[in-house]
């Protein structure tokens, strides 16, 4: 890894600076206000932002004329450079990809029928069990360097497909492993509650006791997890199990968030007064739970990688929720079963054509709001000095170009913390 101390960006075409508005994450139409400065510089000293302007105004600055040995200068040529992408919901940790699950859906078998019958995140689970530490490391540490191929310099990483004290603490501890690695910052999830386990077949009571009382307790003292994650739907874990789940996440100073209404429909209200950080997928939300939901803390996050791979019409209406005042956020699901996708702009391109949120609205909720729903915005989501320095330059002239040509990846340049990354630094 190698941190260039002082790094100036000028000529950038389009700078989405992405700046701090008044009062906590874009909601309604401040989610389409990307701060755009025109032919701008930035300057990072140390890993952070220090200065946003102007091109002409930063080569005219006294401190750059005199150091201008020092500082290690890149040409932007005009092109796009936004805040790093904030993908605030990946499952990187399992060993191989579910091909046989695919062609199945294809011949028309639905997600839970996979499921019912064997395939589905059971039938990843033994793999993760068998694998060893050192091979869920290599696995997760390919996918941490493809993100940031992408643009992606903060990444949310859960486990969840080990489902046994043993298995979920080696996943973690994989995550972490792969973690120090990167320059980019990992935000890591403890899943145990994705699924319940086939030797627990019809006894989730004692398995969710075994997540409460075993699995948990080990992660929040061994600092494995910064959240708590709960599959609560049909098939996984109902609402009662989920608020069961939560309430031993607050005892052991875990923040919580959960996968809801990807399948069916649970009401917000008894899992809102756990203030998740974030409500994910939200296919199927009941309209009365919006104010309640928009009133809130919590991020909803939209993961159109899935709807798309599973074949679904129906996507979740982002129309509604923007009109209701809820702060919304994009990610890409990465997973084997339902998002083999780890591309954040393809990720906004759904976004834009399924969902008919605006370029600009995808942008905002696949950084700044998605910071906010790792409780990051602190440090992440936006171009500002004091800020860490996560940048992506796109080899594009109009940031509605990064949707537009779907598919593929016009991330040329990287930078997370202040690491450069990317063909001109290889
Ligand atoms: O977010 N819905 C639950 N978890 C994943 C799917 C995981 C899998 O199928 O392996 C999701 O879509
Ligand atoms: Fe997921």
């Amino acid at each position: 890894m190698r941190r260039i101390s002082a790094l100036l960006l000028v000529n950038i075409g389009q700078l989405l600076t992405l700046r701090s508005m008044p009062d906590g994450p874009r909601r309604g139409a401040s989610l389409s206000e990307l701060g755009i400065i025109h032919d701008a510089a930035v300057l990072c000293l140390g890993g952070r932002i220090v200065s946003v302007g102007s091109t002409k105004d930063a080569l005219r600055d006294p401190w750059l004329k005199k150091n201008r040995k020092k500082v290690t200068e890149i040409d932007c040529g005009g092109r796009v450079v936004l805040p790093g992408f904030v993908d605030s919901h990946t499952h990187p940790v399992f060993s191989q990809p579910r091909l046989v699950d695919f062609e199945k859906r294809i011949a028309g078998a639905n997600y839970e029928e996979i499921a019912e019958a064997g395939g589905g995140i059971r039938s990843s689970i033994d793999g993760v069990r068998k694998a060893s530490k050192t091979a869920l490391t290599q696995k997760v540490s390919a996918v941490l360097a493809d993100l940031a191929g992408h643009g992606t310099t903060t990444v949310e990483a859960k486990s969840g497909y080990g489902l046994s004290l043993e298995s979920e603490l080696k996943s973690l501890e994989a995550i972490r492993a792969a973690a120090r690695e990167w320059p980019g910052t990992v935000v890591p999830t403890f899943l145990g509650a994705h699924v319940v386990p086939p030797e627990y077949r019809g006894r989730s009571q004692e398995y969710v006791d075994l997540i409460c009382n075993e699995m948990m307790p080990t992660v929040a003292k061994r600092k494995l997890a910064q959240f708590v994650d709960v599959f609560c739907d049909r098939g996984a874990f109902s609402a009662e199990e989920t608020a069961r789940i939560f309430s031993a996440a607050e005892q052991h100073g875990l923040a919580v968030r959960a996968h809801l209404g990807q399948l069916s429909e649970t009401r917000l209200g008894p899992l809102l007064c756990y203030r998740p950080a974030s409500l994910d997928h939200m296919d199927h939300v009941n309209d009365a739970d919006l104010p309640a939901l928009a009133q809130s803390d919590s991020i909803a996050t939209f993961v159109p990688g899935a709807n798309y791979f599973l074949g679904l019409t129906r996507y979740p209406n982002a129309r509604r929720f923007i009109k209701s005042g809820v702060a919304v956020a994009l990610a890409t699901d990465y997973n084997p079963g339902s998002s083999p996708t780890l591309n954040m702009s393809m990720t906004m391109s759904l976004a834009c054509t399924q969902m008919r949120m605006s370029p600009a609205e995808t942008i905002a909720a696949a950084t700044i709001n998605g910071a906010w729903a790792l409780r990051l915005a602190d440090r992440k989501g936006s171009v500002e000095p004091g800020k860490d320095a996560d940048l992506a330059v796109f080899n594009v002239s109009d940031y509605r170009e990064i949707p537009y040509w779907f598919g593929a990846n016009h991330c040329i340049l990287t930078i997370m913390n202040g690491v450069p990354s990317g063909p001109r630094f290889l």
